[in-house]
């Protein structure tokens, strides 16, 4: 974590007195973005170069408590985990740029993910939001959640919008500072929407979206169209969330994705994240569009695919696709 980053935090908790309690308790629910993040314009502080719109998935996501302890410790589901792992090093380097607010001591951190690791969902996400609002509560420094979606973001730019839930947009903003870059929820909601979560096996590990996204914005041709194509595919969504048009919705949401997938096909080296079983879905989702379904599909830096439908097929999706995971966001 640099000198930028700590500046960040240090503004954000300006005049905030800290109170440590026993114990400091949060839950995050991971999101899907509609309307995707693809591309930095800073590095440093998880910048984004467009805006982006999630639903976030109900009772899916990250628990985590925090309290005092020896020297730092991580526990995930249940596991310690070695200080040297990848995942221990991400949450202490995270945890610095609070140590200031925190005093001397060490931290333990205990975190259980429930989402179906195999489904390519991204558990920083909601990790990073269950951080900040658990530090939040164990610290007692009351941040509104437009600060605690800029510190998650931090962590990871997608984590910005895991601090709410339901409808969540991510302003880019312009700021070099960063003060202007934070979700916020969309106060509409939508009860027959539903989330199909599909486990697709064999998926191969991806490259990162940190070294996915430059490598895609420094080299594909193509990125050049997104961020207009983002901005024009979120006042799609805003339009079909708040008129309930699923059509348009489930169209701008499955464009949406397709066009960050050509971003990375046509970067160097490639970024193929699709897998032939990802694409023996995309056709079966295709076919039953064709015979009158509706439903629509996204995919993240990965493989798998995510399906949007409503209620009333929820029945025959789970007949078509025996495996689907079916998420009610707003149950
Ligand atoms: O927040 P990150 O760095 O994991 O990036 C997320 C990138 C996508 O999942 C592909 C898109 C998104 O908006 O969530």
């Amino acid at each position: 974590m640099n000198h930028i980053q700590h500046l960040f935090v240090k503004n954000i908790l300006a005049g905030r007195e800290t109170s440590l309690h026993a114990q400091g308790n949060a839950f995050a629910a991971a999101n899907i973005a509609l309307c995707k993040y693809w591309g930095k314009r800073d590095v440093a502080l998880n910048l984004p170069l467009n805006s982006s719109l999630s639903i976030s998935l109900g009772a899916l996501g990250t628990k985590t408590t925090l309290q005092c302890a020896a020297g730092d410790r991580v526990v995930l589901n249940g596991e310690e985990q070695a200080p040297s792992s990848s995942f221990a090093r991400r949450i202490c380097a995270f945890l610095d740029l609070f140590r200031p607010w925190l005093g001397e001591g060490g931290v333990e951190v205990r975190t259980e993910n429930n989402i179906p690791t195999a489904a390519g969902l991204a558990s920083s996400a909601s990790g990073f939001a269950a951080l900040v609002r658990a530090l939040d509560a164990w610290a007692g420094w009351e941040l509104d959640g437009r600060s605690l979606s800029m510190l998650a973001r931090l962590g990871s730019g997608s984590a910005a919008r895991s601090v709410f839930t339901g409808f969540v947009e991510w302003h880019a903003g312009s700021a070099v500072d960063g003060s202007d870059s934070y979700a916020e929820p969309l106060p509409l909601s939508w009860p027959a929407l539903r989330v199909g979560v599909l486990e697709l096996s064999g998926a191969r590990k991806p490259v990162g979206s940190r070294d996915g996204m430059k490598r895609t914005v420094e080299t594909s041709a193509l990125y050049a169209a997104w961020p207009q194509q983002a901005m024009d595919d979120l006042a799609v969504l805003r339009r079909a969330i708040t008129e309930q048009d699923f059509a348009a919705f489930g169209q701008a949401a499955e464009r949406n994705a397709l066009s960050m997938h050509a971003t990375m096909l046509s970067a160097w080296p490639p970024l193929i994240y699709l897998q032939p079983e990802s694409l023996a879905m995309i056709h079966a989702v295709h076919r039953l569009r064709s015979e009158g379904m509706e439903v629509y599909l996204t995919i993240d830096a990965g493989p798998n695919i995510k399906l949007l439908y409503l209620a009333e097929n929820e029945a025959e999706i789970a007949s078509t696709f025996p495996s689907v995971q079916s998420i009610a966001p707003f149950a």
